[in-house]
């Protein structure tokens, strides 16, 4: 198998690499890119469901949009299973780490508003029961269109497969709510193509979702960002000098690592719509460094791009590791080549200890990174854990240059409009 200058050598862009040097750079718990800690008596949005990934209502230039004053976040979702004989421990106890931990097998897009930005209420279901062509409704985007309230919802159908796709449907607004009306019908755009894209087929621990659609603000062209593994049959990538990068003597050993091959992933749509989309060559590869580079999303400040995923420890190769968090890369242009933040990559990770206290943050252009609690360790021990499957406290960051800073915590579940649309 060729390594990545090889593979992608005569396409237009070059990906940029994620090196096993960069990551030699991560230092968790550094506390400019660690998020404070999340105290295990946090409230939960709901005791019927769990919900994971957050997707703020924006506009295609990535604007957390409000309608008619009316915040919207899409969630993935799953119902709590407290009485359910089949999450019962041998005491007749809920078991709800097992609950919590099934839950993406039956993940299903929820909305929720609010007027103040917080305190979600829950509005229900986006599509109803069989309008989503497979079990899994995944991650992806909502994208208000216009004044008409029309929104492209861009999503993941998953099992069987992967599949990028979009439903439209509306947003509606009383002064005591918002409902969504519509979503029935899905459209199929793309799947990962084997070339450029690891298929099911090649690997099946193949990563191809989390759809983030965005017009670049230099050309004007609608273009879309989504997680990818690079393509190839499973242990058949090359781990070479410059996936490796400039490591100090003693370092040039990396294992197993040609199993972690992570991409984020690019298409540009054909037409205005985004009905019709063509996959480009990923603008960034992890190989050799970690397996999942997933909700791939930009915030362009100062005019630039600054691309942001966020990333686990369990996916790390052999010799490098990290926080599970967002990770974050910069670049002038659209096509790289791209940086990493802080000179690891490393934007905002879990103290260790609390790894798994939060995870799934999204960057938006107002410094606000919103995530979910995972589990919080609990009691003296620290040995018991409290289940989230709630909004995380938002943290705040600031963006300068080529660096990264903590410098603010909000309410749980804080997303903040930073603009109002009036509907027609
Ligand atoms: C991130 C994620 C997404 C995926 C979803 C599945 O938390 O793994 O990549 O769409 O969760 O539940």
């Amino acid at each position: 198998m060729k390594s990545i200058t090889e593979k992608f050598g005569k396409t237009p862009h070059q990906p940029s690499l994620w090196t096993r040097a960069d990551a030699l750079k991560v230092r968790a718990d550094d506390p400019t890119t660690t998020q404070p800690l999340v105290s295990a008596d946090f409230p939960v949005l709901s005791d019927k469901v769990f919900i994971w990934d957050t997707m703020p209502l924006r506009d295609i230039d990535g604007n957390i949009t409000s309608v008619d004053g009316w915040s919207v976040i899409f969630t993935l979702t799953a119902d709590r299973h407290p009485t359910d004989p089949q999450y019962l421990d041998q005491n007749g106890n809920y078991d709800i780490t097992r609950d919590w931990n099934d839950r993406h097998g039956r993940a299903k897009m929820y909305y929720w508003f609010s007027r103040t930005g917080k305190d979600w209420k829950l509005g229900g279901r986006v599509m109803a029961e069989g309008v989503s062509p497979t079990v899994r409704e995944w991650a992806g985007t909502p994208i208000l269109l216009n004044k008409q309230g029309e929104v492209d919802l861009y999503y993941t159908a998953v099992t069987p497969g992967a599949t990028i796709v979009k439903v439209r449907g509306r947003v509606v607004t009383t002064e005591h709510g918002v409902s969504l009306v519509g979503f029935e019908k899905v459209k199929p755009l793309f799947e990962a193509d084997g070339k450029m894209y690891q298929t099911e087929a090649q690997n099946a621990f193949w990563g191809f979702r989390d759809p983030w659609p965005f017009r670049d603000p230099k050309d004007g062209k609608l273009y879309m960002l989504f997680e990818g593994n690079v393509a190839g049959e499973r242990g058949s990538h090359t781990v070479g000098k410059a996936e490796i990068g400039d490591v100090p003597p003693g370092y040039e050993d990396v294992g197993n690592s040609r199993f972690q091959t992570a991409c984020v992933g690019i298409a540009v749509a054909r037409d205005e719509d985004g009905d019709d989309w063509e996959m480009l060559p990923p603008l960034l590869t992890a190989v050799g460094v970690n397996d999942q580079t997933e909700r791939p999303h930009f915030v362009f400040q100062d005019g630039k791009y600054y691309l942001f995923t966020i990333s686990h420890t369990f996916t790390y190769a052999d010799g490098v590791t990290g926080p599970d968090g967002v990770y974050g890369f910069v670049a002038d242009s659209l096509f790289g080549p791209y940086v990493p933040l802080n000179g690891s990559g490393l934007v905002l990770g879990n103290p260790s200890s609390q790894p798994f206290q939060t995870y799934s943050h999204c960057v938006m252009p107002n410094g606000l990174v919103t995530s979910f609690i995972d589990s919080v360790p609990t009691g003296e021990s620290g040995t018991t854990m409290r289940i989230g499957g709630t909004e995380a406290p938002t943290v705040g960051i600031k963006i300068k240059g080529q660096q990264t800073f903590v410098v603010a915590e909000y309410d749980y579940g804080y997303i903040p409009p930073m603009l109002d649309v009036t509907l027609k």
